[in-house]
């Protein structure tokens, strides 16, 4: 199995990292414009393979796509990350010109790869993605709903004082910081609804952190975050490469389901072999239903500045 992953910057080395040294996949293909960059981090991890006992191959290249053929998932990392003080729309100018240049070069020798779109803003740019290609929609996935999941439960697991892996919740809606809608409704831990546990207030607490989640990361370290948001592509592609179907919260084209259509926004999908498998329709409250189509409007409102 090869995974291709076009940025060889912080998220999309360290996604490298993980699907290697996971042995997610047999091979996998770093590129970037920068020369001898994604050279330079492939040799790097490929140093720690005997050390961490794995045997996937690592390949770097700047911009050499025709390293990149038959591959089975590619990965797009690449355009400019937000700095302090940025939303995630702002990058929205640069980055489109990029994720379209880019897909359409892997598709050239991928032609049935799945694309998983990482670049911000990202559900335009997966929007775009899907748009520019043509591709069927279970082919193009948006990562942002299982890296907001992990935020929110790591928040919750710090906020109720319980280990994070026996805490179950999701975030679905766009990948901003309005936008992201974390059910804390149907958050539990062991089985236990989160709000037998804590209070409404810290709930709402931890809401809010999630939220604003990456913004609190870019803030903190002049940059984007990378660590989350390698382990979550990395998550996501393990479930497609093994078949797993788990259901994972991805941004996804929307053809009716949630009262939604034309756009590319999270909600859970089965996550398999042929990408996003099936959307799974949950029953939202009316709260939520108003949270889901604010965040709607916002996303294709942002669709309209392509
Ligand atoms: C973040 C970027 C990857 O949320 O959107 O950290």
């Amino acid at each position: 199995m090869k995974v291709t992953i076009v940025g060889a910057g912080n998220v999309g080395s360290t996604c490298a990292d993980v699907i290697a040294s996971q042995s997610i996949a047999s091979e996998v293909v770093l590129l970037d414009i920068k020369e001898g960059f994604a050279e330079g981090k492939a040799l790097d991890m490929m140093q720690t393979s005997t050390t961490l006992g794995f045997g996937t191959k690592i390949v770097g290249t700047t911009g050499d796509y025709t390293l990149t053929a038959n591959s089975d998932v590619v990965v797009i990392t690449s355009g400019i990350p937000r700095k302090p003080g940025m939303t995630r729309e702002e990058l929205i100018e640069i980055n489109a010109g990029i994720v379209k240049n880019v897909s359409e070069n892997i598709l050239k020798h991928s032609s049935e790869a799945i694309i998983i779109v990482v670049s911000n803003p990202m559900d335009t740019m997966t929007y775009l993605t899907l748009k520019s290609t043509g591709l069927p929609k279970n082919r193009v996935i948006g990562m942002g709903g299982v890296l907001d999941s992990s935020r929110f439960k790591t928040y919750l697991s710090l906020a109720i004082e319980r280990p994070a892996n026996d805490i179950h919740g999701m975030v679905i809606g766009g990948h901003g910081d309005t936008t992201m809608i974390p059910l804390t409704r149907l958050a539990s831990y062991n089985g236990i609804p989160i709000s037998e546990l804590i209070s409404s207030e810290k709930l709402e607490k931890v809401s809010q952190d999630t939220m604003v989640g990456g913004a609190t990361l870019t803030k903190l370290l002049g940059t984007s975050a990378w660590y989350a948001p390698g382990a979550s592509v990395g998550f996501l592609v393990k479930s497609i490469l093994n078949d797993e179907k788990r259901i994972i919260p991805c941004s996804v084209f929307l053809d009716g389901e949630y009262n939604q259509d034309d756009i590319c926004i999270g909600v859970p999908c089965v996550i398999g072999k042929n990408g996003c498998e099936k959307i799974i329709d949950i029953d939202l409250n009316d709260q939520e239903k108003v949270k889901f189509s604010e965040s709607a409007e916002a996303v294709r409102k942002m669709n309209l500045a392509l």
